[in-house]
């Protein structure tokens, strides 16, 4: 479909964004979807952030994803704010409405990791322990929706002090206290009995592949399942080293596609082709051979 008077314009803003895969990902999806749509990448500075927002409704576009560094300091910015944004306290979507341009922001982070769970058939309740790994914003979304299940929610992180202020932020988002903050040093007695491990932070995602955030000389818990939420490689050392104690394991790629599907959603208002979506991803994460730079690719979750 060529681009023409009428195409229809989202993207992603963020600093840098040479190298995200979401307009790959996006219009495989608008074109399998018959849309006049496009999604570029919108590279813009920090100090240059209130400009580019305004310029967007300015010029039409039906909405932008919004990703590092910009998710906190967008939310001045919008005009109206999701529950699941303000619980995360990061927008990493925003539409732009046609008529009165004004400017909602989302976060589609949260329900697109939860999507990937469920659609895993990952169950969790009450009964379940989940250990998540780091403490910055994807950590936020992943913990804010974990909590929301009823699970006993526990956050480890290299830097104590972030993994508690992430603990007192959920707290006081929610009146249930099913979260807490463990200690590196008492890892191996918080992970005993966990079902769900959630790595959060980015190592051993590309270069650094041999990375892992898993400390050696702790066993993994065999009956847990280990969600990396790293897409980059597609299996991470942290995942490879859980299959080899026997834990199922699952990639960082479904969280990806799914809160793109669903800020595709927001702003077409039809249903996204999740599997075109992920199918293009795993095409461009297949076609970088390991070790060798890929230009088109980062991660801008
Ligand atoms: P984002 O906000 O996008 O989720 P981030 O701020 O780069 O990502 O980091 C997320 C988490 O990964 C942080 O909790 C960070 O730990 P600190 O709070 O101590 O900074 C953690 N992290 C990043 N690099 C790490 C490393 N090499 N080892 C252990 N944790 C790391």
């Amino acid at each position: 479909m060529s681009i023409d008077g009428t195409t229809q314009l989202v993207g992603v803003v963020g600093w840098p964004v040479a190298q995200t895969l979401s307009p790959a990902m996006h219009n495989a999806a608008f074109s399998y979807s018959g849309l006049n749509w496009r999604y570029v990448a919108l590279p813009a500075r920090s100090e240059h952030l209130p400009a580019a927002i305004r310029g967007l409704g300015a010029l039409g576009f039906r909405g932008v994803n919004i990703t590092v560094p910009h998710k906190v300091d967008v939310i001045p910015l919008v005009d109206t704010i999701t529950e699941a944004a303000t619980i995360v306290g990061a927008v990493n979507t925003i539409r732009i409405d046609r008529n009165s341009g004004q400017i909602e922001g989302l976060n589609t982070d949260m329900g697109g990791f939860l999507t990937d769970i469920a659609t895993n058939r990952i169950n969790v309740d009450k009964n379940s322990r989940v250990l998540i790994l780091g403490a910055g914003g994807a950590a936020r979304a992943v913990a804010a929706g974990l909590v929301r299940t009823g699970a006993q929610v526990m956050v480890v992180n290299r830097t104590p002090e972030h993994a508690q202020m992430l603990v007192m932020f959920i707290k006081s988002s929610w009146s249930q206290n099913n979260i807490d903050f463990v200690y590196m040093e008492n890892l191996f007695e918080a992970s005993r009995g966990a079902t769900l491990i959630v790595n959060t932070t980015p190592v051993g995602q590309w270069p650094d592949v041999e990375a892992s955030p898993w400390p050696e000389s702790v066993p993994l818990p065999k009956e847990a399942v280990l969600y990396d939420i790293v897409y980059r490689p597609m299996k991470t050392r942290l995942m490879r080293d859980a299959e080899a104690a026997g834990l199922r394991t699952i990639g960082g790629l479904g969280m990806l596609v799914y809160q793109g599907a669903a800020a595709f959603e927001v702003w077409t208002g039809k249903k996204a082709p999740v599997d075109i979506m992920k199918m293009i991803l795993i095409q461009a994460l297949s076609e970088a051979a390991p070790g060798t730079p890929a230009p088109n690719l980062i991660n801008d979750d």
